[in-house]
């Protein structure tokens, strides 16, 4: 497979675990674009944004993001939940060829996830109520993956990637690091 896959999706969605479980059936690497982020930064996501604010922080998100695509072969990339609302990200990945995949999952499950997160601290979602206005509004620009993916309670990672490689009629690895081809 060339063609690299973006996911995308609000805050909780399971991107990150997602993307791990994707390249774990592909063989390949992954990479998440807030962990990127941190490690060239030397601060967090949410660490920029508290000291700098969230423009700064988007300038420095789409810095990272052409590096990502421009100097690295990862061919599975979580974004943080803003990024695919940037225009020139959503460009970025388009010139690159991407898919782009959104993990729509229900507002109640991110919002259990995002209160649950334990370490990750998520400056945009700081109560219930902000949160869900900012899913509300982002869901158009979400819309414009190419591919959705329905999130619920029962999915997990593994059966999300699995879903995914049967739509884009790939083969994968099982377990036992043999090729299967995924049956639609
Ligand atoms: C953000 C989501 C975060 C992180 C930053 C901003 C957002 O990533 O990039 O705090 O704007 O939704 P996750 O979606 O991985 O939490």
């Amino acid at each position: 497979m060339n063609r690299r896959i973006v996911i995308i999706g609000f805050m909780g969605s399971g991107k990150t675990t997602v993307a791990q479980a994707l390249a774990q059936r592909l063989g390949c690497e992954m990479i998440d674009l807030d962990s990127f982020i941190t490690e060239s930064e030397g601060r967090s996501p949410a660490g920029i944004i508290e000291e700098d604010g969230e423009s700064a922080f988007r300038e420095i998100e789409t810095r990272a993001l052409r590096e990502v695509l421009e100097k690295t072969t990862h061919q599975v990339i979580a974004l943080g939940g803003g990024a695919w609302t940037i225009a020139a990200n959503r460009a970025l990945t388009t010139a690159h060829d991407c898919l782009s995949v959104w993990l729509d999952a229900p507002f109640e499950l991110c919002w259990q996830r995002i209160q649950s997160g334990g370490n990750t601290v998520r400056p945009l979602a700081p109560d219930r109520e902000s949160a869900l206005a900012l899913y509300d509004l982002r869901r158009s620009t979400y819309k414009l993956a190419k591919l959705r993916l329905e999130v619920n309670s029962e999915s997990t990672a593994e059966t999300l990637a699995s879903e995914l490689l049967q739509r884009m009629g790939i083969e994968s690895k099982n377990s036992s690091g043999n090729a299967t081809r995924e049956e639609t």
